[in-house]
């Protein structure tokens, strides 16, 4: 491998898929992935996909805490695109310290691997949760952050370290914020995972659907491969400096409007059982994406039906 491109959390879901289309374009893709939620089989056919397409893929069983395996994996690497994390709000919640080790210890690990390294690019998984629960929609980068969990204070946390090396010219980053990103592969076990993956497998399994509150909570969903593109453009268009960039459509959606376009693509009824919103429920969500079409030229074209037709479809494979 001359010069490849490392995927941190490249087991998971959004990793998965942004392997995939970086062996699709012919890259040289090395991942680093732990499997704590990630899964091998999420990587199947990886190498045979680098042949096919003249690339080469690798895949490095580590964790990104550990800080010699870290200095191994970033070793001559083009970019780095730094995925992984404690990806779970509960999770953060139930152990702070132990994913903040990893969320943001992680980052800053993988972080100082690069500069030592004097690897170019560095583009961090970010997410909307740093905003909290905003002021105004819809919400711009330009808007202060309000982190409400563990969470979302280290992936803010993680940012920060990012902006610092930059402006130390020591890097160029790009922080992208997701937002509420949905598609094949999404694991419907985790909390995290959100409401799209959890109503789909009900739907699979013909059992009822929890709402919260009244329904009328809004989220911007994202398809993963909108976001993946996001992520490409973000390893390889000309940047400088640190770029935060909003990755979700501009569209919201309410829970009850998911839970009826969810129906006609199963093409089944559910039922649904409403509970108590739950507390700390943020009631609207909506990204600003101008920044993202400016900086990156790059904007969501999957709707929300032909998002969720194709990740049901995965669901019936
Ligand atoms: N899915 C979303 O809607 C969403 C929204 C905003 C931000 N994000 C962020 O995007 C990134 C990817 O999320 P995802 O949804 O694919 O989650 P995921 O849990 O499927 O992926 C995370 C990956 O990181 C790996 N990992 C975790 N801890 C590790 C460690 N210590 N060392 C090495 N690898 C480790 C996991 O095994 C997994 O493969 C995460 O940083 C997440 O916080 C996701």
């Amino acid at each position: 491998m001359d010069s490849f491109i490392l995927v941190t959390g490249g087991a998971g879901f959004i990793g998965s898929h942004l392997v995939e289309a970086l062996l699709r374009a012919g890259e040289d893709v090395r991942v680093l992935d732990d499997f704590s939620t990630g899964k091998r089989e999420n990587l199947d056919g990886s190498e045979a996909l680098a042949a096919a397409n003249g690339g080469s893929f690798q895949l490095i069983a580590g964790d990104v805490r550990d800080e010699f395996k870290v200095r191994d994996a970033v070793d001559s690497a083009a970019a780095v695109c730094h995925l992984a994390a404690v990806s779970s709000v509960q999770q953060s919640l139930a152990d702070p310290v132990g994913a903040d080790s990893v969320t943001h210890g992680g980052t800053v690990n993988v972080l100082r691997a690069a500069v030592q390294d004097e690897v170019p690019r560095f583009v961090l998984a970010s997410s909307c949760a740093v905003y909290g629960d905003a002021a105004q929609l819809p919400i711009a980068e330009t808007s202060t952050p309000r982190p409400m969990s563990p969470y979302a204070e280290s992936k803010l946390a993680a940012e920060e370290a990012c902006a610092a090396a930059a402006d130390a010219g020591q890097i160029t980053a790009a922080c992208l914020r997701f937002f509420n990103v949905y598609g094949p592969r999404q694991d419907p076990g985790s909390e995290y995972s959100g409401v799209i993956s959890r109503f789909l497998d009900a739907a699979a399994a013909g059992a009822p659907v929890t709402v919260y509150g009244d329904g009328g909570q809004t989220r911007d969903f994202v398809y993963v491969g909108d976001l993946v593109d996001a992520l490409v453009r973000a390893l390889q268009r000309p940047l400088q400096g640190v770029s935060v960039l909003n990755v979700g459509t501009g569209t919201p959606t309410s829970v009850l409007e998911l839970l009826d376009r969810v129906e006609g693509a199963a093409g089944v009824t559910l039922e649904r059982r409403m509970a108590p919103a739950r507390a700390g429920d943020i009631r609207e969500s909506r990204a600003d994406p101008g920044r993202s079409k400016w900086v990156l030229g790059w904007k969501a074209t999957t709707d929300l039906a032909a998002g969720l037709a194709k990740t049901w479809e995965w669901y019936g494979r």
